[in-house]
């Protein structure tokens, strides 16, 4: 039997969207021959753990899940008390494989300063019979910094083979996203327009309405930058630039050869991007942030307009404005491409991955009557609109991608160390030139304020 092990099984991920995920996979059978085992310090037994899942899930959004299915989950489910800091716990965890598990997936969904004492005791308490399969998955953050990305990397591959790491990014496993692959490979003329050509600037945005909530500690240290540049933004990025090569459906080995290419393709491409002056870079800190955390001198960034540009043949000289913030005025992730037009009016594609998965061109088209004048249009495609609840959730396909080993859509080492080495060069480029920020009010900000704002002031390059 499969045993997925998730460490942090009480945690606000797991509770969230991967237990949803796995309820609803169970109830579609998509989990046979398989087990859960949920590690968690806070609940002592079995009952107290389940009552927690169920009242959590059933008050927070009762449509989401019925009790019935996530009572039918039980059966699936072994709930084990454990620190990641004490060996009884990997002792326990040991004596419960050995009953039953024949390939072992260890999910780290803990927090990432016990991602290398997790690895260290899998390492020395499993036997090599069980490791040798064995496959983990980790969610971000992968490191702080390029060195400690690589020596959590090393760990890694100490113990499992490099196709049996799973990076985590629950992006790529939304529809819209990998609808970006198939847009650009399935529509060729789109394909060609994506290009300095046609293209004036490229916006890719990930606006939210929260602040920093639970994670003072944590983002203090990291800011914005660190937490959804260096691998949100830069996968979106990556994915629009990319030079998709031609994608064959029908053939299931081509498939993969086409996600292989594509995944060294994207990493490549990180690799010839350009900085900006850092004067075109702007950073800013919401007016609440301070009090908040309680930090009252902090410089931490929690809004960024950064353009990056992309030096190929293709995209030399076109801005890629990758901007993010917390408490704006909206909660939207986007990635929008502007057409150069003779005109006033813009051309664009406007692909939306939240709050709705939706994909708009706007276009002049003619106004209805009698004369020949012209009128702003968007013709639209989404998909809860157009597949009612076909749309799948990303951590079913994550965690249906690990179970059947197809690593295609993660992140691979390659592209997180890329990614690693730009932030870095970034935050180096920011720190030498002691970039200022400004205080922005909470909820005042959206997307197209900043830019516009940087238009008015003639800063973009
Ligand atoms: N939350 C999200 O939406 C989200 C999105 C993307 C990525 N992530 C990443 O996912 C990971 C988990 O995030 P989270 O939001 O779920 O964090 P969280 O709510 O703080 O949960 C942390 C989990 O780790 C467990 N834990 C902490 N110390 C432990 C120890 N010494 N031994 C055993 N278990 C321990 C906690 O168990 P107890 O509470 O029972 O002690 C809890 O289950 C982080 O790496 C985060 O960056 C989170």
């Amino acid at each position: 039997m499969k045993t997925l092990i998730f460490f942090g099984g009480t945690g606000n991920l797991f509770v969230n969207k991967i237990f949803p995920a796995l309820v609803t996979m169970y109830a579609r059978g998509d989990l046979e021959n398989v087990q859960v085992v949920a590690i968690g310090r806070r609940f002592s037994s079995q009952d107290d753990y389940q009552n927690f899942l169920l009242k959590t899930l059933t008050e927070k959004d009762p449509a989401l899940l019925s009790e019935d299915s996530i009572r039918e989950f039980w059966k699936c489910l072994h709930y084990l008390q454990g620190d990641i800091e004490d060996d009884s716990t990997f002792v326990k965890l040991n004596q419960h494989l050995a009953a039953c598990c024949t390939e072992a997936i260890f999910y780290l969904s803990t927090l990432p300063n016990l991602y290398q004492n997790a690895l260290r005791q899998i390492k020395s308490f499993f036997p090599e019979t069980l490791l040798k399969n064995a496959k983990v998955a980790l969610e971000k953050p992968f490191g702080d910094n390029l060195p400690s990305f690589q020596k959590l990397k090393q760990t890694l591959q100490q113990t499992f083979l490099e196709r049996n790491i799973f990076y985590v990014d629950h992006y790529l496993g939304k529809e819209i996203v990998l609808n970006l692959i198939i847009l650009k490979a399935e529509n060729w003329f789109l394909e060609r327009l994506l290009s300095r050509e046609f293209v004036k600037e490229v916006h890719i945005g990930l606006c939210e309405r929260e602040g920093v909530a639970e994670r003072k500690v944590f983002y203090e240290q990291t800011g914005a930058i660190k937490d959804v540049l260096q691998n949100h933004l830069l996968q979106l990025l990556a994915l629009i630039a990319v030079d998709a090569p031609p994608l064959c459906e029908t053939d299931p080995r081509e498939c993969a050869s086409f996600l292989e290419a594509l995944a060294y393709e994207k990493s490549k491409l990180l690799s010839k991007i350009h900085l900006p002056p850092p004067e075109h870079i702007k950073l800013g800190q919401y007016t609440s942030y301070r009090e908040e955390t309680g930090y009252l001198n902090s410089t931490t960034e929690t809004l960024f307009v950064v353009p990056l540009f992309v030096a190929t043949p293709r995209w030399r000289g076109v801005p890629f404005y990758l901007i993010s913030g917390k408490k704006m005025a909206e909660k939207r992730s986007f990635i929008k491409v502007i057409f150069s037009s003779h005109l006033d009016y813009t051309n664009a594609l406007y692909m939306e991955i939240q709050p709705e998965e939706r994909i708009d061109l706007y276009l002049r088209l003619k106004r209805p009557g009698t004369t020949l004048s012209a009128m702003d249009t968007r013709l639209n495609f989404s998909y809860a609109g157009n597949f009612k609840g076909a749309s799948s959730q990303a951590y079913q396909k994550i965690i249906l991608d690990i179970l059947s080993g197809d690593r295609a859509l993660f992140p691979d080492s390659s592209f997180i160390e890329n990614a690693w080495r730009l932030t870095d060069q970034l935050k180096t480029l920011l720190d030498e030139h002691q970039h200022p920020f400004f205080f922005y009010p909470d909820y005042t900000l959206t997307a197209e304020s900043l830019l516009t704002e940087r238009r008015s002031e003639n800063a973009i390059p």
